[in-house]
């Protein structure tokens, strides 16, 4: 950790690489691997090309784990969404600023006030200016390491750079989460780089061992 007030570092493993036939045993197995949150991602076929995990996965999932649900969302309108999936049981809440436009400090709050943790998500190409406005008002910001919409694509040069630009712009309170082209060979660069929750999809669902892949992300062991 490049600084003892950091928050911890999580490791939050993406259901999109899971086998979802039987996403209740995945999610069962990745707590028992020592997982700190599930991730879910939402599509909607419209914000991102690609459809995925609906209200009642999350509802459902809600009933199989005790861990926090990590729902991002890469919808075109978050506000329609947010009620409904914190309705469905979210823990952790994020959305994409490039969809909220001039309704994204409206909606942090509106997810703070539920109980949740309020995030905001930037995509690549989106310049980290377009969060630093928000971040006293939200628990964690989420940079997309890859293009939304797929898992398994290498992670795009400059998301280091861009970790490092909002740690240092926003102190050491915040969760920095990223997600896309997380793998054991980068995962000590991305904490250095000052990001503590680490969304792994292929890489630890691809592993053999599970647990290990886990704690090679979170530094221990090794
Ligand atoms: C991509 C999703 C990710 C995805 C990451 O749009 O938000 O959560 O599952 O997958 P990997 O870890 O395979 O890059
Ligand atoms: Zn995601």
């Amino acid at each position: 950790m490049i600084n003892p007030q950091m928050p911890p570092v999580m490791i939050s493993p993406s259901l999109l690489a899971a086998d979802t036939a039987v996403l209740g045993e995945a999610v069962s197995g990745i707590q028992r691997a020592g997982a700190d949150a599930v991730h879910i991602d939402v599509m909607d076929g419209h914000f991102v090309p690609n459809l995925a995990y609906g209200p009642d996965v999350v509802r459902a999932l809600k009933k199989r784990t005790t861990l926090p649900l990590d729902v991002h969302l890469m919808v075109s309108d978050p506000a329609f969404f947010i009620p409904i999936f914190l309705k469905a049981g979210a823990d952790w809440l994020t959305f994409h600023v490039e969809a909220a436009g001039d309704k994204t400090g409206e909606l942090l709050h509106l997810i703070a006030q539920s109980g949740a943790m309020p995030g905001l998500s930037l995509s690549p190409g989106t310049p980290v200016e377009a969060v630093l406005p928000y971040t006293d008002q939200c628990g964690m910001v989420l940079v997309m390491g890859v293009m939304p919409g797929f898992g398994g694509q290498p992670m795009h040069p400059d998301t280091l750079a861009r970790i490092a630009a909002i740690r240092r712009a926003a102190g050491p309170r915040l969760h920095i989460e990223v997600d896309g082209g997380v793998r054991m060979d980068n995962a000590a660069d991305i904490r250095a780089a000052g990001a503590n929750i680490l969304v792994s999809g292929t890489a630890i669902f691809a592993a053999n061992d599970r647990e290990s892949a886990i704690k090679t992300m979170r530094g221990e062991g090794k």
